[in-house]
């Protein structure tokens, strides 16, 4: 083979991960003609598929060699080669143009890149003492960062892990969701040393995003399986229900002021309301068929806020009224809003459809929208998938493409 990706600084673990990813993609397009296009071929598709790039907002050569310069690093001769070739192919357009929206509030963005190229890094959440733990889906590994000195360190993982997210218990020990062998695994941020739990079903194979209840229990959901799990650290034991609307691909998962998990469909319209207790599960369906859901957040009143990705509106449901309220984004229907959180009564989501993946924040008094390109020293580009607010109100947010993590301070002094 005359271009080999494993020449151009991609690890061989980290490309075992992104052909994994891959599989069951469509039949791969061709590269567009042009000098670079063989390069391009060889180390580009070692992660992903040419679709992936083709449909990115294009850049100049100066911006494409940042943008793939978090996720490969190239000899300086084909770096420029590339960057030249992928500016012709590739050039800015804005079919998929963002509509920013102006507003009085200010946000400070703080970024930081990590280390392993190409990782897919995702998930950020803070810890007790401060310190910022993710995951690098595709690199197979967990980070952590202390976001006062800019340290930073990987743990690699047991080996096709592949995890989704990284959730912290109240001690502060981060839990991985292991999506790809059918895990949970604690971490000993110390020692790197890591404990393994199997799910006991093999129809349940991808742990997907889990947060840990006041009693200490981890409720977890499991997409393709369309399962929602239940893991008792205490015992060890691992209890698991199948959702009583087929496919609904249970995605993101949070606690209600009682006591409640609150689950979002990534495949149908519809939520449920999960008892932590005894795993009982009460759907609602939601209005529009077109409807599905990627993240929710339930506010300190008990108000399920979620993206509709489906049909491109931020929603509100209100248990006590069992009354649904739905919003345009923004940047219209095909906007895609992905990631959700509230945080002192204001709900913030991207847009993960359109570039810049704008962070909006949503004002439910004066029902008022507001929005920002997120972005990635110097570039704009990649997708933020789930966020976390920190202990000080901060966003904890991430752009899967660009390797970057972010802090957000709204309306900093
Ligand atoms: C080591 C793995 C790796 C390699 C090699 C790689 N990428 Fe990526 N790339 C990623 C990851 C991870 C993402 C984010 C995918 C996701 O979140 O689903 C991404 C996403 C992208 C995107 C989409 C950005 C957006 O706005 O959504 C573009 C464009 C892109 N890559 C270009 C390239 C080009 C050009 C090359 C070849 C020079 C390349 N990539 C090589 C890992 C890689």
């Amino acid at each position: 083979m005359l271009w080999n990706a494993s020449r151009y600084g991609v690890p061989a673990f980290l490309l075992a991960g992104c052909l994994n990813a891959s599989v069951g993609q469509a039949a791969e397009p061709a590269w567009p003609p042009g000098e670079g296009q063989a390069l391009a071929k060889a180390v580009c598709t070692a992660c992903h598929s040419v679709t992936t790039v083709a449909r990115s907002s294009g850049y100049d050569a100066e911006a494409w060699a940042k943008l793939f310069g978090t996720m490969v690093a190239l000899p300086a001769a084909e770096s420029v080669q590339l960057a030249t070739y992928l500016a012709e192919v590739f050039p800015p357009r804005d079919h998929r143009a963002a509509q920013l929206r102006p507003g009085p509030h200010h946000v400070a963005f703080e970024q930081w890149q990590v280390p392993t190229l190409g990782q897919r890094s995702r998930d950020p959440v803070e810890a007790p003492d401060g310190r910022i733990w993710w995951v690098g889906q595709w690199g197979n590994l967990a980070g952590v960062l202390d976001p006062e000195t800019g340290a930073m360190r990987e743990y690699p993982l047991p080996a096709g892990t592949y995890p989704h997210s990284v959730t912290l218990d109240a001690s502060g020990t981060p839990w991985l969701l292991g999506n790809k062998n059918g895990t949970l695994q604690r971490l000993d941020p110390e020692t790197g040393a890591i404990a393994v739990f199997p799910m006991p079903d093999p129809e349940a194979k991808d742990p997907h995003t889990g947060e840990f209840d006041a009693a200490g229990r981890l409720l977890f959901t499991l997409q393709q399986s369309n399962r929602v799990g239940r893991f008792d650290p205490a015992t060890g034991q691992i209890d698991l229900i199948v959702l009583d609307r087929p496919k609904s691909r249970p995605y993101g998962i949070k606690f209600a002021p009682d006591g409640a998990a609150w689950v979002a469909c990534n495949g149908g319209p519809c939520l449920y309301r999960i008892d932590p207790d005894t795993l009982e599960q009460t759907r609602v369906d939601l209005p529009n068929q077109e409807s599905h859901v990627r993240r929710l957040d339930v506010a300190a009143d008990g108000t399920v806020w979620y993206v509709n990705s489906g049909a491109g509106r931020l929603g509100q449901y209100n248990p006590k009224t069992q009354r649904f309220k739905e919003w345009p984004s923004p940047s219209g229907p095909a906007s895609h809003p992905y990631a959700l959180v509230v945080v002192d009564g204001i709900v913030w989501y991207n847009e993960s459809g359109v570039r810049p993946d704008p962070l909006v924040r949503f004002d439910p008094q004066t029902e008022t929208f507001q929005s920002w390109p997120i972005p990635s020293s110097g570039v704009y580009a990649g997708i933020l998938r789930h966020m976390r607010a920190d202990r000080a109100g901060r966003l904890l947010i991430h752009q899967s493409a660009t390797n970057h993590l972010l802090r957000v301070s709204p309306d900093p002094s």
